[in-house]
């Protein structure tokens, strides 16, 4: 049934929704026959651990579910909470508790809930540019708007976050929320290095801003040793860190969390409309943790998403030497691929009619999009089929750009 026809909506849309409907995009149309995914930054379902998490509702419907089965509050299931702190405690080197921690509806609900407690219409958010588009929508959702630092191989601008922060304090604006996905940075694959982690967190100090980091992918690390977070190296004073499910055991439990000093915590559950996120689903991965298996999941997580990063690195050497540059990514599922000159789109769209599907790269910026960059995930795609995908990818992108 379509009412839109007796009574057009547009008078009635909030300002919000007029604008994140327009920034939608158009999509392209769904391809018919075998499509190799390229553009989903999701998990391989090769890597889900159906059988441990069928073992562990089975026994919390059964020795838990009068409480599973109801409801359970802002901040989110206890058990959860407490497992998760002695887990963090150990990654972050800082004793934490439940109270530093609220269970969200994936990292998403994280951060709109910390824009939700924290952004007043029209402030200013600065972000990396380019970064998540979702993230960018649940800031305009709060109809706040962003600034997007340009980054290096090292991440975001440094000297150009100074220069914000300067004008906004002279002009007497207070810049409250700084967006940024520090490791293997969704597109870009960037990791920063501890001097930038440290020169961003000591603006952010000066000038009173609360850096919101989003660590989505943290614990896919394929090599190298992991960076301290800048939750860590602020103490948890000032940082709002985002975490998830969804990359390590899988996006369809929407289970995440958010981790902050408790004042952070309390002003945030305090917004919370949704009447929390599932009990169930929560006692579920609690037990699934308890039992030791999430711990042995990550590790077989991270030898098998490196096999198919190793994989994926050694076709783009192979197919793309000479057409394009990038660079390898030290964790995460994403290579951004950077092309010789505008036609990310134009790609993008034949490689669909080869049954190949990308991300153009114009999408994941917030201001001056550039339109040379593809994301690339490798995470999904099976490995059988990596091969043929980069290989006709490649032959698109050559032809392509030969002719243009
Ligand atoms: C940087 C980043 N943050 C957050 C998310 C969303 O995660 P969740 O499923 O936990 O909401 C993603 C998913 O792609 C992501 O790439």
């Amino acid at each position: 049934v379509d009412t839109e026809e007796e009574q057009p909506i547009e008078g009635l849309l909030a300002r919000r929704a007029l604008r994140l409907r327009e920034n939608l995009g158009a999509g392209f149309a769904p391809p018919q026959g075998q499509v190799f995914r390229l553009s989903a930054g999701v998990p391989d379902p090769a890597t889900f651990p159906l059988e441990e998490l069928s073992k562990a509702f089975r026994a919390v419907l059964l020795q838990e579910g009068d409480q599973a089965l109801q409801y359970g509050g802002p901040y989110g299931y206890p058990g959860l909470r407490d497992i998760l702190a002695k887990w963090i405690s150990e990654r972050e080197g800082l004793p934490l508790s439940a109270e530093n921690l609220m269970i969200t509806n994936g990292s998403s609900q994280a951060l709109d809930s910390a824009c939700f407690a924290f952004l007043n219409p029209d402030d200013l958010v600065i972000a990396e540019n380019p970064t998540f588009p979702l993230s960018l929508r649940t800031v305009y959702a709060h109809d706040a708007r962003v600034f997007g630092l340009s980054l290096d191989e090292d991440g975001p601008d440094v000297g150009k976050l100074e220069m914000v922060l300067k004008k906004a304090d002279r002009e007497g604006e207070r810049v409250k929320l700084l967006y940024f996905t520090p490791n293997f940075q969704n597109p870009t694959g960037i990791t920063f290095p501890l001097e930038r982690r440290q020169a961003i967190l000591d603006l952010a100090s000066r000038y009173g801003c609360i850096i919101v980091e989003d660590d989505a992918y943290g614990e896919l690390r394929y090599e190298a040793e992991a960076v301290p977070s800048f939750f860590s190296l602020a103490g948890g004073r000032g940082v709002i860190k985002l975490g998830t499910f969804s990359k390590t055991i899988g996006p369809g439990l929407r289970l995440g969390w958010v981790l902050a000093a408790p004042k952070l915590i309390q002003a945030m559950a305090a917004l919370r409309t949704d009447m929390g996120t599932s009990p169930l689903l929560s006692h579920v991965v609690a037990a699934y943790m308890a039992d030791g298996h999430f711990q042995q999941h990550l590790k077989d997580n991270i030898s098998f998403y490196r096999g198919k990063r190793d994989l994926f690195l050694s076709l783009l050497a192979e197919h793309f030497e000479g057409v394009a540059n990038w660079r390898a990514p030290e964790g995460g599922f994403f290579v951004w691929l950077e092309l010789p000159s505008e036609a990310d789109e134009l790609v993008a769209e034949e490689a669909l009619k080869e049954g190949v599907m990308v991300s153009p790269g114009f999408r994941f910026f917030s201001q001056d999009a550039k339109h040379i960059y593809l994301r690339l995930a490798f995470s999904f795609i099976h490995f059988d089929h990596m091969e043929t995908a980069v290989a006709r990818l490649a032959r698109v992108a050559r032809k392509l750009l030969s002719a243009s």
